[in-house]
């Protein structure tokens, strides 16, 4: 047998009263693109992070190369070529792509940055790995897929030959991720060998040859992609179907709630990015709003939810939001589950029970005195409905596993008694089973008359939640479609400019 590039067995690391990992294992073959899955909590990016150094394991061994290198440092596995890529947040926003790439290891001319070399090194890689990017541009302008080409060049130009990458598609457009698998695959040509921890079941298959399944910490199964489906995979991380594809009743929609006249609304950069937009939610409808990321829908957010100032008109339910604050639009109706759950959503400090009552505080207090009792029962209610893991309220949200987090802000959204909800990447990051709890429970607010702007990267989603389907290209609807006359061809269509605007109902 030749040797495996990683090995893991008996790992144990457990967080005060948490088990995050025990006894868990992994083994991956030199060469291969290996997928790691499992539930929100079931310890993937716990252990990946042990195996890049971030944190060292309570106990087991692991090892690379056949070599034991059981909780070593993350300099001593960059050395080794071992890398984990990060999310965009680790660069420095204020230096160029080339700069950030070569940061802690510059090439020098006597003592100063040569940035020629530097240029030059990152052009070279980004002819060797596929990756486009230009070197010269600052990282502060950058999309969210860009920079993750920049975290992927960084870990290459380390010499990285295992990549460990933890939700990179969670971000990224359709076009992105068929970008980075283009990469991937390249990278694996040329030897390297790849751990990706993924909810997306299609990704999984599409992209690995072999599948580690977690549960509870521990490793349960190891799968062959090409021997298994979609829907096994699913059972294997829940433990029972999953149905993602649930037929929609056909709803009548009601009146108008929350109506949309000519905003205009400028970019982050003063740039025009809302070009005089109209649009309607009526009572008992989903609307979604497809588009590439980056055509305006951070900006319409922003103004609906009063993050950002606008021209034209926003009433909700025949009342002008422009001049209410963002607590007077959330007595007036508005539930929002911003894109950004940790700058805008969350305090990660906070225990678990004092961010569900975030912007309901007069609901728990009496006489100016918060009612702990009522708040630990309002907590326990919603842990024990959305499956909040660990289920201890005290615990603070930094804790949490990623989808855990993204669980906090749906529990306490769709608690509050709103008329209109904000949804943007409502399901980013949670696993299959909470995606079809999220999906029912937004059906469930349509079938009560409520309504929902729902904002979504992923098509399937628009598809199977929408009543009607906005597109947005370059700051304008192009595209206004009852569902039956959409799919995944024509929303790509529109939502690439190859199609010429309509508006149909
Ligand atoms: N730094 C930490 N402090 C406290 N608890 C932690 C910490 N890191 C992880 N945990 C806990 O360990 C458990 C496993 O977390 P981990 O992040 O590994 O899950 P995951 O499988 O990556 O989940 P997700 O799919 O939601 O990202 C969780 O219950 C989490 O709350
Ligand atoms: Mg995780």
């Amino acid at each position: 047998m030749t040797t495996l590039a990683i090995q893991m067995t008996g790992i144990d690391k457990r967080f005060a009263a948490v088990q995050a990992n025990r006894g868990a294992s992994l083994e991956v073959a030199k060469g291969e693109i290996h997928a790691l899955m499992g539930e929100n909590g079931a310890g993937k990016s716990t252990l990946v992070k042990i195996l890049a150094g971030l944190q060292p394991p309570d106990a087991g061994q692991f090892f690379v190369d056949g070599r034991e290198v059981t909780g070593w440092t993350t300099p001593q596995a960059l050395t080794a070529g071992v890398a984990m890529v990060h999310q965009h947040f680790m660069l420095v926003p204020t230096l160029t792509v080339a700069e950030n790439v070569v940061l802690g290891r510059e090439p020098t001319h006597g003592l100063r940055l040569d940035r020629q070399a530097a240029v030059q090194a990152v052009r070279d890689l980004c002819q060797s790995s596929g990756l486009q990017v230009d070197p010269n541009r600052l990282v502060a302008d950058l999309s969210v897929g860009e920079a993750q080409r920049v975290e992927i060049l960084k870990v290459l130009y380390r010499g990285a030959q295992v990549l460990l990458l933890d939700e990179p598609t969670a971000v990224l457009s359709p076009p992105e991720v068929a970008e980075l698998w283009g990469v991937l695959r390249r990278l694996q040509q040329g030897g390297a060998t790849i751990v990706l921890i993924s909810h997306k079941l299609d990704e999984v298959m599409a992209i690995s040859q072999r599948v580690t399944v977690m549960r509870q910490g521990q490793t349960v199964q190891v799968l062959d992609t090409a021997q298994t489906t979609a829907a096994e995979l699913a059972r294997a991380m829940v433990g029972r179907d999953v149905d993602l594809d649930v037929q929609r009743p056909e709803n009548q929609a009601g009146k108008p709630l929350l109506r949309v006249t000519q905003l205009q609304v400028q970019g982050s950069r003063g740039q025009p990015a809302l070009l005089g937009l109209d649009l309607t939610i009526h009572a008992g409808e989903i609307l979604g709003i497809a588009g590439v990321e980056g055509n305006g829908q951070s900006e319409l957010l922003d103004a609906l939810a009063g993050l950002r100032p606008y021209q034209g008109s926003i009433k909700l339910a025949d009342q002008e939001l422009a001049t209410l604050s963002l607590s007077q639009r959330t007595q007036a109706g508005l539930a929002h589950v911003p894109e950004d759950r940790h700058q805008r959503a969350l305090i990660l400090d906070y225990s678990v029970a004092d961010n569900l009552i975030l912007g309901k505080l007069a609901e728990f207090s009496r006489r100016g005195v918060l009612d702990q009792r009522a708040i630990a029962a309002h907590a326990a209610e919603l842990i024990a409905e959305y499956d909040i893991r660990p289920t201890d309220p005290q615990v603070p949200v930094r804790g949490l596993s990623g989808g855990n987090q993204q669980k906090v802000v749906l529990a306490r959204e769709l608690s509050r008694s709103f008329k209109v909800l904000l949804a943007a990447q409502p399901t980013r990051g949670v696993d299959v089973g909470a995606i079809e709890f999220i999906h029912a429970r937004l059906r469930q607010a349509r079938a009560q008359g409520k309504g929902v702007l729902l904002v979504s990267s992923e098509l399937r989603e628009i598809l199977t939640l929408s009543d009607r389907i906005a597109v947005l290209y370059r700051g304008r609807i192009v595209a206004m479609l009852p569902r039956a006359q959409a799919s995944e061809s024509v929303l790509g269509a529109y939502m690439t400019g190859a199609a010429q605007a309509v508006t149909h109902g």
